[in-house]
């Protein structure tokens, strides 16, 4: 599997699918249906779905005794207060949601998601025991401008700014470059390693333990056929999927390249 580090961290891959604002209650289910029985015999590997507001108590239930995780999307930082249209850690904590994503690139460029805000989700979202998963990445226009690793820098600095050394490696990040995104348009193995040490090192700036047991996703038009060799990659610990997770044979078959 290549993940044995040099000081033996073993880090458990985790594939999750971003189902992004796709999928009513009803449809949910259905397709929870028919990922548990692709997904029951597989181990070594941690499998979460996030989905849709409207569509996570429905799939808590539907997923409680398997292996599937259920995620949110999103979450402010409050656990209440006068936020019209958000939801809080608070309130996704009690419908035993295990997760949640914080700072999809859609958030930022769509919706003005900020780094100051992301400082203050990150924590808040650890603070009530649901499992952060920080998405950083670059534009197309940055890599081009040979800005990606000081993009990179800046997004872990700011965003785990929030977090003490001794939970960084609680939170999973997923490096995902937005130039891949919903394009077809994969970053070679060798971007995607290349990027993802470079995450891996500047979490090791701040902690070199917290380095070795994080986990960092890659992200960005992964699917079945190009999933094995991303995630046999040294550095990637899993996979952030979206178009190829709203199938759940697709999302299985990529669940299936982590675990060989
Ligand atoms: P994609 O999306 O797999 O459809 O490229 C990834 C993501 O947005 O997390």
């Amino acid at each position: 599997m290549g993940r044995d580090r040099v000081m033996g961290a073993e880090r458990t891959p985790l594939i999750a699918g971003n189902w992004k604002m796709y999928k009513t209650e009803a449809q949910s289910e259905g397709y929870i249906q028919a990922l548990l029985p692709r997904v029951s015999s597989v181990s070594g590997v941690d499998i979460a779905v996030c989905v849709p507001y409207t569509d996570l108590r429905a799939m808590v239930d539907s997923a409680r005794g398997s292996r599937v995780e259920v995620y949110a999307q999103n979450m402010h930082h409050e656990p209440q207060g006068a936020f019209t249209g958000e939801i809080s850690a608070l309130m996704l904590s009690e419908l035993d949601v295990a997760g949640v994503v914080l700072g999809h690139s859609e958030r930022r460029q769509l919706f003005g998601e900020t780094d100051k805000a992301l400082a203050l989700k990150v924590p808040a979202a650890l603070e009530a025991g649901i499992a952060p998963i920080l998405c950083v990445g670059e534009s197309e226009e940055e890599r081009d401008e040979g800005e990606t690793e000081r993009k990179l820098r800046h997004q872990i600095g700011e965003d785990l700014a929030g977090v003490r050394d001794e939970r960084l490696a609680e939170v999973t990040i997923a490096y995902e470059p937005i130039w891949a995104i919903g394009t077809g348009r994969v970053a070679t193995p060798e971007q995607a390693q290349e990027a993802i040490a470079f995450v891996r090192a500047l979490v090791g700036g701040r902690s070199p333990a917290a380095a070795e047991q994080v986990r960092i996703l890659y992200g960005g038009s992964v699917k079945p056929d190009n999933a094995a060799e991303l995630l046999e990659l040294p550095d990637v610990d899993g996979a952030l999927v979206g178009g190829a997770s709203l199938e759940a044979e697709s999302f299985a078959a990529i669940v299936a390249a982590a675990q060989s």
